[in-house]
C-alpha cells in the first residue's frame, strides 16, 4: 500500500495511535504533518520519520481551537498545493455514569470527540473536492459501536463520532472523498493510564483484558496503524462509511452474548419453530437459555447456554455452549442443567 507524492496530516500525532498511524502514512511514502498539543512530542515524532529517511513536518496543533485548526489546515493546503488523507485523532475519555459526569465534562468530550473532527474535516473538504479524492479518517472507538458500563460521555460522542463519519460519507462519496471511522478496542498506549488505575495497576488491567477480550490481548499501536494505512490508501478505495473494528473481537462477543438473551431468545426459538417444521415434518424446539449478570468493567459476564432439540428421528441432545459459571443461585443454573439434559 503505497501513498507516495500524498500529503497527510494527523492529530494528536505526538503518542500512541497518532504516532503510529503518522509512522505508518510516512513510511508508504506520504509527506506527513504531526500535528499534537504537545509540540514538542509532535517534534520528536517528525524526527524519528524524517531520521529513518522519510518526509514529515511538526506541528503544535491543539484540537479545541477552531481557528487554529483552519488556520493549520489552510497552511498545510497553500505549502503543498494538495491535502490527501487526513486522520483527525485526538479524543478525550471522561468516565462516569450519568450522576457522575458533569454537563462541562460532557461539553469537554462533544469538543474533542466530535466537533474537532467535524471542524477538521471541515478544513479538508473544499481541496478534496477540488481533487475529486482524498481519504478522511476519524478515530472514534469501539465504544462508538457498543456500550461501556459508566461511561456516558464517552460513548455517546464516540457513538456521534460514528454518525458523523457517516454522513459524510454519504454526502461526498460521489466527489471521489471517502470518509471512515477508526473503532480500537483496547491498544497498549498512555491512553488507558486512567483505566489502568482503577484496575489497581498494570496487572489488574492486564487479566481484565486477558479474559474480556477474546484474543486475550491488548491491541499494538502497528496494527491500528495498518488499519489507517489501509483506510488511507487506495486498496480501500470503494469503502466509506465504515466503522471499522480492531479491537481483538471484543465487539462481535458482546453481540454474540446479547444474541443469547433476550429478544434473541424468542427470535430463536421462533425461528427453531419455524424451520423444523419445514424440515420433513420434524419438530426442532431450540432452547436457549442466557444468564448475564452485571456487565463491569473487571466483573465477568456469565453466560449459560442450552440447546435442546428434539425431534421424531433423533434422540435429544444438549450442548452446553459456554461455560456455566452463575455465582448465584438462579433456576437455570447448574441443576436446571442437569435436570434438562436429563429430560
Ligand atoms: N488507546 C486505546 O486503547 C484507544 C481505544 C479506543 C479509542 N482510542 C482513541 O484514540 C485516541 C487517543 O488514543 P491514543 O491511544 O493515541 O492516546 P495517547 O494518550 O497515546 O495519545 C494521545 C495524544 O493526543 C494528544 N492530545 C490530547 N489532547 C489534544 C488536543 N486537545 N489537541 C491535540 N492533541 C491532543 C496528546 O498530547 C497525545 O500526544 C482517542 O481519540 C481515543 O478515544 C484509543
Amino acid at each position: 500500500m503505497r501513498l507516495d507524492g500524498k500529503i497527510a496530516f494527523v492529530t494528536g500525532a505526538g503518542s500512541g495511535i497518532g504516532r503510529g498511524s503518522a509512522r505508518a502514512l510516512a513510511g508508504a511514502g506520504a509527506m506527513v504533518v504531526v500535528s499534537d498539543r504537545n509540540g514538542a512530542a509532535a517534534g520528536l515524532v517528525a524526527a524519528e520519520i524524517t531520521g529513518s529517511g522519510q518526509r514529515a513536518e511538526a506541528m503544535a496543533l491543539d484540537m479545541t481551537d477552531t481557528a487554529a485548526i483552519r488556520a493549520a489546515i489552510h497552511e498545510v493546503i497553500t505549502r503543498h498545493g494538495r491535502i490527501d488523507v487526513l486522520h483527525s485523532h485526538a479524543g478525550i475519555q471522561i468516565e462516569g455514569r450519568l450522576d457522575q459526569v458533569s454537563p462541562d465534562q460532557m461539553d469537554a468530550s462533544w469538543v474533542m470527540n466530535v466537533r474537532s473532527h467535524f471542524v477538521a474535516a471541515q478544513a479538508v473538504i473544499t481541496q478534496m473536492q477540488a481533487q475529486k479524492s482524498g481519504s478522511i479518517i476519524i478515530t472514534a472507538s469501539n465504544s462508538g459501536v457498543q456500550y461501556d458500563a459508566g461511561m456516558i460521555a464517552y460513548a455517546v460522542t464516540k457513538h456521534a463520532a460514528v454518525a458523523m463519519v457517516k454522513q459524510m460519507a454519504k454526502d461526498f462519496a460521489k466527489d471521489g472523498i471517502r470518509v471512515n471511522a477508526l473503532c480500537p478496542g483496547f491498544i497498549d498506549t498512555p491512553f488507558n493510564a486512567g483505566f489502568e488505575r482503577q484496575m489497581g495497576g498494570r496487572a489488574g488491567l492486564e487479566a481484565y483484558i486477558s479474559t474480556a477480550i477474546p484474543a486475550g490481548r491488548f491491541g499494538t499501536v502497528e496494527e491500528v496503524a495498518a488499519a489507517v494505512l489501509y483506510l488511507a490508501s487506495d486498496q480501500s478505495r470503494f469503502v466509506t462509511g465504515l466503522a471499522l473494528v480492531a479491537d481483538g473481537g471484543n465487539v462481535s462477543d458482546r453481540a454474540l452474548k446479547t444474541s443469547l438473551s433476550g429478544t434473541g431468545f424468542l427470535l430463536r426459538l421462533l425461528s427453531a419453530f419455524r424451520f423444523g417444521s419445514r424440515d420433513g415434518g420434524r419438530i426442532a424446539v431450540r432452547l436457549v437459555f442466557s444468564c448475564h449478570a452485571a456487565r463491569h468493567r473487571g466483573s465477568r459476564t456469565m453466560v449459560l447456554a442450552v440447546i435442546v432439540r428434539i425431534s421424531a428421528s433423533a434422540p435429544v441432545r444438549c450442548r452446553v455452549r459456554e461455560p456455566v459459571q452463575c455465582r448465584r443461585r438462579s433456576w437455570f443454573g447448574p441443576g436446571a442443567l442437569r435436570s434438562v439434559c436429563a429430560a
